[in-house]
């Protein structure tokens, strides 16, 4: 298993599957037990706001018989200008992992550098990978497997899109973006996803048209127009991104068996409709819900370092 969870790459093909093996195991019995790893203690940092990310992760920790310690980065003396070299090796002397959501993807790779426990991104400007597992768990509840599968991705090419394009990547399935222009993904992002699905099968295809993407997909996945720290763009995007919002018209265009997807919180009324988010098609509630299950399974295996473990359930 790899050693963190730094983008969805860090843990390549093998250490997702493990991820998604063990958090269906852990699903069929509701979570995993608090004698899996008993006296441990995980920090989590939040430099932004959290619902599901902090509170999916503090149960998940206390489930598996952790101690969780939230901190914001403006309690620590990080936020006087203590190094985050520095902190990496204090805090490794106290804790068995460490979970940072913060800005720049630059301090979650710093902290890694320095810190000799793992470190968990929890959704930096540049990815969301605990989320991607979330839904790439749903994914597999849904369909059974991932070959073949069309995903549509309606809106910013921003974190929650790069996570899922590598998601793509790693586990063979076609992702369809289609993005305002200059809200593309990341081009280095995009190609290193398209040499791995050269050997893993799908493919990544990009665009502006979102009914060109939908077309066929079997699950539709969008995410807020404005992500946190841009607030102040709030308006102008608004206007950019006005013709990608996702409603029953552009949803009647997917496959028939397609579900929606939203990595949550959703702005409704602009990049979603109630009616799609309360919809027969939307698991919006069971993905959220998997981001506990799948956060079991990625610290089990990071903190002990196992591929292989008794089946639960
Ligand atoms: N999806 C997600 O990460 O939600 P929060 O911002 O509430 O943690
Ligand atoms: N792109 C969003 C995802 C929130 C979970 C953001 O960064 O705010």
């Amino acid at each position: 298993m790899a050693k963190n969870l730094l983008t969805l790459d860090s843990l390549g093909s093998e250490g997702i599957r493990q991820v998604l093996d063990l958090a269906a195991d852990a699903k069929k019995v509701k979570g995993m037990t608090r004698e899996s790893l008993p006296g441990g203690r995980v920090g989590l940092i939040f430099d932004k706001p959290s619902t599901r990310t902090r509170v999916s992760f503090e149960a998940a920790i206390w489930g598996l018989g952790m101690l969780p310690i939230a901190l914001r980065s403006d309690e620590l003396q990080l936020g006087r200008g203590e190094t985050i070299a520095d902190t990496a090796r204090v805090l490794s002397r106290y804790l068995s992992a460490l979970v940072i959501r913060t800005f720049e993807q630059a301090r979650v790779e710093e902290l890694a550098r320095y810190a000799s426990i793992p470190i968990v991104n929890a959704l930096t400007d540049d990815h969301h990978p605990c989320q991607a597992l979330a839904d790439v768990m749903t994914l597999q509840e849904e369909f059974g497997g991932f070959a073949g599968l069309r995903v549509a991705f309606v809106g910013d090419g921003n974190n929650v899109c790069h996570s899922l394009i590598q998601a793509a990547g790693h586990l063979g399935f076609t992702l369809a973006v289609s993005a305002p222009v200059g809200h593309e993904p990341q081009a280095a992002i995009v190609e290193a996803a398209r040499a791995n699905c050269l050997v893993n099968g799908g493919g990544i295809e990009l665009g502006h048209d979102p009914r060109a993407a939908v077309s066929g997909a079997d699950a539709v996945y969008t995410d807020v127009w404005a992500s946190m720290g841009q607030e102040k763009e709030r308006e102008e995007r608004a206007r950019k991104f006005a013709g990608y919002r996702v409603d029953e018209a552009l949803m009647t265009l997917a496959a028939p068996r397609a579900i929606f997807l939203h990595c949550l919180p959703a702005h409704r009324g602009d990049e979603v409709t109630d009616e799609v988010m309360d919809g027969p098609r939307s698991r919006v509630w069971d993905e959220a819900e998997n981001r506990w299950y799948t956060e079991q399974a990625l610290l089990y295996l990071l903190i002990t370092g196992r591929e292989r473990w008794e089946r639960l359930g």
